[in-house]
């Protein structure tokens, strides 16, 4: 059995560790720190991981140390679990899924000859419909590569991509589950505006995106295929369609994205 360290236990943590335990990996080889006690134990009551504050005990003769606190502690913490990497029997995979910070810089701030592995996850993960990214370091053999991929696999899809696409991977899936957040927000607020109960408004703009996501994944058709489609002339859909380009919808999705890479870059750099 594997022993899986996962340093923070926020957000990307959780989701992580629901999707491990919901895929039957045994919730005792999983240790979970974070700094405060009272969050461990709720992922504790929760999972039946074993909750710690301890960072180097948690990494003690792990398997692999998955990195899940934000990017201005990833170096830190990666200092602090060092001398316990370099004492354990196996060698130990460090992941990192944080967003900027390079293979090289953890590279160097470790001993030499660190496996490292770069993910960029995503937050539907916790449903395991997760998007992780793969990115190898120098260090990291097949088999490594292979045994993180699946355990990421047990929480939703992954693809392994180069370094320098990872800014654009951070915009394309890290970040984007906010955006359809929004956008599903947004659009319940026009449900409400036009009479709806907001209740109803949110039961029909959630199945309808989950339907049409579930139509973009499984027919394998282009979302512009989709889209034309269910666009008959004159209609409705249409009418709405006209609004939204015209609002600009396209270029404040291109400057969304930009934004978000050119934030994972600068990152990188701090
Ligand atoms: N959220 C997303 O959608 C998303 C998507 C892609 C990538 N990521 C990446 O995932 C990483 C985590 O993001 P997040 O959103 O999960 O952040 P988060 O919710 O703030 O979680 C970070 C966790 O780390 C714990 N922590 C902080 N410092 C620690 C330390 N020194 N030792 C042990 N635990 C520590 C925190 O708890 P305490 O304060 O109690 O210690 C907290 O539970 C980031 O690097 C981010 O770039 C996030």
């Amino acid at each position: 059995m594997t022993n899986i360290a996962v340093i923070g236990g926020g957000q990307i943590g959780e989701a992580l560790v629901s999707g491990l335990v919901a895929a039957n990996v045994n919730p005792l080889h999983i240790r979970v720190t974070n700094r405060t006690e009272a969050r461990g134990q709720e992922l504790h009551d929760r999972y039946g991981i074993v909750n710690m504050t301890d960072n180097a005990q948690a990494a003690d003769e792990a398997d692999v140390v998955f990195l899940c606190v934000k990017p201005k502690f990833i170096i830190e913490v990666l200092s602090e679990i060092t001398p316990t990497l370099d004492n354990n029997s196996t060698h130990s995979v460090v992941v990192s899924m944080a967003a900027g910070i390079s293979i090289a810089a953890m590279e160097e701030s470790a001993t030499a000859g660190l496996p490292v592995i770069r993910v960029m996850p995503n937050t539907p993960m916790l449903v395991g419909k997760g998007m992780s990214t793969v990115t190898p370091g120098r260090h990291i053999n097949e088999d490594q590569l292979n045994k993180v991929k699946e355990l990421l696999s047990t929480v939703g899809d992954v693809l392994e991509v180069a370094e320098y696409e990872l800014d654009a991977v951070t915009a394309m899936s890290g970040s984007s589950p906010a955006y359809l957040f929004l956008v599903t927000e947004a659009l319940i607020d026009a449900g409400v505006n036009l009479g709806l109960p907001r209740g109803t408004a949110k039961q029909l703009a959630v199945a309808a995106f989950e339907g049409a996501a579930t139509m973009m994944k499984e027919t394998g058709k282009e979302p512009s295929e989709l889209r034309a489609g269910v666009s008959s002339p004159a209609g409705t859909t249409i009418a709405a369609i006209r609004e939204l380009e015209e609002s600009g919808i396209r270029g404040a999705f291109y400057r969304a994205a930009q934004a978000c890479a050119d934030r994972s870059e600068e990152l990188g750099k701090q």
